[in-house]
């Protein structure tokens, strides 16, 4: 039997393959963010498909975190009873499915939040020009609990685990990055005071979850900005994680500043250049080139990093970005680089994928890092969906 078949552990959960479906905002909920049907279907083709484990796309842990809409914010009871709809139909259907929360920090949309984003300190986003309120000390506090207490719902509403999302340049991203966090108190500055809101948060959390329950992060390698984390620091992290008790590791890396870095593929110009402004389309006309340079797809694109973190960290680490060849999936996990293949993009084409792979010896992934589901997501916020126009094979 194929490694990728063989049943895998994070914490106290078996999983009974070493597929996950990274987390992918759905927008799928309604417009006050509850859940939906559509919401359920999808969770439902995704549980039939034969995959491992499934992340949700992230939850906001409060409203002043919210990036995008029509995405479950966690931050009231009243969502528990909604989100058991959601486990209930994974679990009916033989999945495992772990919630992932957020906070948006200066990536939050003003106008969905109708305030100023927050963030570790004053420094402009060159992506969305928001130039965000630096957090007082005990909004830092409050946020920290927002996170804990959203665990809390994540687990009463019978989810496996809870994923904090510390990547791609949202809030805890923010206090990770030199770059970001310019703070001069016990926040910011080394490397051990720009973790500490993500330690705080780690902490937290499992004094409401327990010591049972699966608490996952999701964290760049690197953040291929200027003066932001790089690999060293992340590795520094990981260990103080592993130390902790965290269950599972999953490494991704970069964020909106350096464009496509973290979803590699090709950037498709009618969705990138639809309802801008003639002073935006002149921006990005500048930056152009330099975004698709950097946005260049290989396969496996943070494999490597994710096996420098393996060696030493003893949390089983989740590879994920652009692994698409089984041959590439088979050998990650054989030479022990990591432990599970997380995919995002070939999920939403296939749902099933899981499936198809266990029935075919070929590889039946046919999408092509178009890229259409990223921006229709991104930047017109359009829901969950392969927007590619050939149907899936
Ligand atoms: C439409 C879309 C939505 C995404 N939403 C999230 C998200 O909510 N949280 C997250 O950590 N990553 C998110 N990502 C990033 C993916 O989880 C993944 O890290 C990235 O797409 C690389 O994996 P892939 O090459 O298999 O697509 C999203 C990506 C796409 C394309």
């Amino acid at each position: 039997m194929s490694i990728l078949f063989k049943k895998g552990k994070i914490g106290n959960l078996t999983l009974k393959n070493r597929f996950v479906r990274s987390a992918t905002a759905e927008l799928l909920a309604s417009d006050d963010c509850r859940v939906t049907d559509q919401y359920i279907n999808a969770f439902s083709r995704l549980a039939k498909g034969g995959v491992g484990l499934i992340i949700t796309g992230n939850y906001y842990v409060n409203n002043i975190g919210r990036s995008i809409p029509r995405t479950i914010i966690v931050d009231k009871d009243e969502i528990i009873n909604d989100l058991k709809r959601v486990t209930a139909v994974v679990h009916e259907n033989g999945g495992k499915v772990i919630a992932q929360i957020n906070h948006g920090g200066r990536q939050c949309n003003p106008e969905i939040i109708k305030e100023t984003p927050v963030a570790p300190s004053q420094v402009r986003d060159p992506v969305s020009f928001v130039k965000p309120r630096e957090m007082l000390e005990i909004e830092i506090e409050d946020t920290i609990n927002d996170f804990a207490k959203a665990a809390g719902r994540i687990k009463k509403a019978g989810f496996d685990g809870v994923q904090v999302h510390a990547a791609h340049g949202y809030l805890v991203n923010q206090f990770l990055s030199g770059h970001t966090n310019r703070r001069k108190d016990k926040w910011g500055g080394s490397i051990d005071n720009r973790m500490r809101f993500l330690v705080e948060i780690y902490k937290e959390i499992r004094l409401v979850v327990g010591p049972e329950f699966p608490v996952l992060i999701k964290i760049n390698s690197e953040d291929f900005v200027s003066g932001g984390l790089t690999l060293n620091e992340a590795v520094l992290v990981c260990k103080k994680l592993d130390e902790l008790g965290i269950n599972a590791i999953e490494v991704s890396g970069g964020t909106p500043e350096k464009g496509m870095v973290t979803i590699r593929g090709d950037i498709p110009r009618d969705l990138l250049m639809r309802n801008r402004s003639f002073f935006e389309r002149i921006l990005i006309r500048l930056f152009e080139k330099s975004i698709r340079k950097h946005s260049l797809f290989e396969e496996a694109y943070f494999l490597q990093q994710a096996a420098i973190i393996k060696k030493e960290v003893t949390a089983p680490i989740i590879t994920v970005g652009g692994i698409r060849n089984r041959a590439v999936m088979e050998d990650a996990l054989n030479s022990g680089k990591a432990d599970f293949i997380s995919m995002c993009r070939p999920f939403i084409r296939h749902p099933n994928l899981v499936n198809l792979m266990e029935k075919n010896e070929k590889n039946p992934i046919t999408c092509t890092n178009c890229n259409r589901c990223t921006f229709e997501m991104v930047a017109h916020h359009n829901p969950m969906k392969c927007y590619k126009s050939e149907s899936p094979a």
